[in-house]
């Protein structure tokens, strides 16, 4: 009784050869940023992170220059891997902020919806490679299998089986040194730190324009780069 599976969710993941010698740096560098930053936002079960709190531009700072060309390399191995020919487009860093997760804190489900692809480094994790610190979680909302919408849910509880044909999410172990990437758009949250040590993670949200030249403004669904723009006069 075969069971065939199309449309996979293709989540990009690299454990980086050097982490080791960059981690103190990077967590020294995050912290040092927590504490210039803006007065807390975040509700005490919320992580603290950068982009809520003016530390927004890591991309720009020498101290993160090793892992922004981490990010650079291996975004272009992934959209590669996802068949894009590299030659027509032109990859961006828009943002890119510092996460810290203490005891007892998480991440809400979002999306990165200003952005085409987000990566995520890990820099320090308790109980590396467990699911102690807090997981990253993918949720699928496309639930293409649900067959009759809302199965599974409080009160339509009849799944007898929970697998990989009914599975409505997947759990990413934080692992130091591992680099993750996948499409910006994809809802995602991170569970709750079980541990006393701080989980540090570093978010980018990279953008896809296509390359200068006469095509560039030609493309139906992806935007001529910024060189091409003509920004208003104040008004
Ligand atoms: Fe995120």
């Amino acid at each position: 009784m075969p069971v065939d599976t199309w449309f996979p969710l293709a989540i990009y993941y690299e454990d980086l050869a050097d982490a080791p010698q960059h981690r103190q740096a990077l967590i020294e560098a995050v912290l040092d940023l927590e504490a210039a930053g803006a007065e807390p936002r975040n509700f005490p079960e919320m992580a603290w992170t950068g982009d809520l709190h003016g530390v927004e531009q890591i991309h720009l700072d020498p101290r993160f220059a090793w892992v922004v060309d981490q990010v650079e390399t291996h975004t272009r191995l992934y959209l590669g891997e996802l068949g894009l020919d590299l030659s027509a487009i032109d990859l961006y860093i828009q943002r890119a902020w510092p996460v810290v997760s203490r005891y007892q804190q998480e991440v809400g489900d979002h999306r990165h919806n200003t952005a085409h692809i987000s990566a995520v480094y890990y820099v320090a994790v308790p109980e590396s490679g467990t699911d102690a610190a807090g997981c990253l979680a993918f949720f699928d909302d496309a639930r293409p299998n649900e067959v009759s919408p809302g199965l599974g849910s409080e009160n339509t509880n009849i799944i007898a089986t929970w697998n990989y044909l009914n599975q409505d999410q997947a759990l990413y172990l934080p692992t130091e040194g591992r680099l993750i990437l996948f499409p910006a758009k994809q809802r995602h949250g991170v569970t709750m730190n079980h541990t006393e040590g701080l989980r540090i993670s570093l978010s980018f949200d990279i953008v896809l324009t296509a390359a200068p030249g006469q095509a560039a403004g030609a493309y139906e669904f992806l935007a001529p780069p910024p060189s091409q723009w003509r920004r208003f006069k104040p008004g």
